[in-house]
């Protein structure tokens, strides 16, 4: 199974083993985040999902859509890093992904 790292408003990391047919913002919020509101359920309207991609990463996750553009345009927090992770397939990321978690809107 994939690994995920995710790194918490706080600044702690943990590792969390992902199953291939979710999404990254389920993995997440499956394993407890309640500061990942994911608002929408992952219909791509809130923005409330927002990480931060490590850099080694970014380049090579799939493109994001218009939508995903257009919402993370909303956000003061968005970095040239910025993704929705409801966006993110677990079975389209790289191994050890490390994601943060956007600061609130
Ligand atoms: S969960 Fe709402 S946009 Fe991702």
């Amino acid at each position: 199974m994939p690994r995920l790292i995710v790194i918490n408003r706080d600044g702690a990391r943990t590792e969390i083993e992902a199953e291939p047919d979710q999404t990254v913002m389920e993995v997440i919020r499956d394993a407890g985040f309640d500061e990942l509101l994911a608002l929408c359920g992952g219909c791509c309207s809130c923005a409330t999902c927002h990480v931060h991609v490590d850099p080694a990463h970014f380049g090579k996750l799939g493109k994001m859509n218009e939508d995903e553009d257009d919402l993370l345009e909303s956000s003061d927090h968005r970095t040239p890093y910025s993704r929705l992770s409801c966006q993110l397939n677990v079975s389209d990321i790289p191994e050890g992904l490390e994601v943060t978690i956007a600061p609130e809107d």
